[in-house]
């Protein structure tokens, strides 16, 4: 089986005005196959984000090779990054990002705005979804009438409306309490059981311990698995 993941030698590279550059991610080899839950760990700016940006094409690699599900991105223009990004990726940050004056059920629905579909069977959808993680007497609220663990779960249906292979959560329990927190990594553990990979940035121990691989990140490379 080819892996979901595939990058070798990857480095990025940042310009910081006319002439001063800076490499933050400096040749990183990571295979990661289907099904896997994954931890990445490493030191404030280490280059963690850097690295999960580039796994969720939101940027491309400044040089070397990365395959998303058999797919070169180096090279990618950016319509079909996207396309490729919304079928194969699930994004969830530490800061929830949901759209204040939109409801529970409108920000699941955001991910599909750019698709065609029948408005009543994704809103059927993003109804079960919300019901997966309890939230199904939320619908209606606008987040700021919701602790921080449950906009976190608005989040993580966001994520999933999409259907897709990887969710990319970078420390999505930065926010919340230790209790919170291990509620919504339970919901991870039960998504990657279904068969969902995972992917979460963490400096926390306790979290990186519900992953099958942890991955220490230092000055941009990987120093062991
Ligand atoms: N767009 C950018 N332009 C210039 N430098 C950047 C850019 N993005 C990140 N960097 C730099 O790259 C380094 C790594 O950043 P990154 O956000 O990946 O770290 P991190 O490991 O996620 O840190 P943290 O744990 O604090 O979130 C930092 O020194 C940062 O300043
Ligand atoms: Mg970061």
């Amino acid at each position: 089986m080819n892996p979901l993941c595939l990058m070798e030698n990857v480095k990025k590279t940042f310009r910081i005005g006319e002439d001063l550059s800076v490499e933050v991610l400096k040749g990183i080899d990571l295979k990661v196959d289907e099904g896997e839950f994954i931890a990445i760990m490493g030191t404030s700016g280490s280059g963690k984000s850097t690295l999960m940006n580039l796994i969720g094409c939101l940027d491309v690699p400044t040089s070397g090779r990365y395959l998303l599900a058999g797919r070169e991105v180096l090279g990618l223009l950016d319509d079909d990054l996207s396309e490729l990004r919304n079928t194969h990726i699930g994004f969830v940050f530490q800061s929830f990002y949901l759209l204040p004056y939109a409801t529970v059920l409108e920000n699941v629905l955001l991910p599909t705005l750019y698709r065609e579909k029948t408005a009543g069977h994704v809103e059927r959808r993003a109804a079960e979804i919300l019901k997966l993680v309890g939230l199904e007497k939320r619908m209606n609220f606008r987040p700021n009438r919701l602790s921080g663990g449950e906009q976190q779960r608005v989040a993580l249906c966001r994520a999933l409306m999409n259907d897709p292979e990887i969710i990319l959560a970078d420390e999505p329990t930065g926010q919340l309490d230790s209790k919170t927190a291990s509620e919504i990594m339970n919901l991870l553990s039960d998504l990657n059981k279904k068969g969902k990979t995972v992917i979460v940035v963490t400096h926390d121990a306790t979290i990186a311990s519900y992953a099958g691989r942890v991955i220490h990140i230092k000055d941009g490379i990987i120093i062991d698995e």
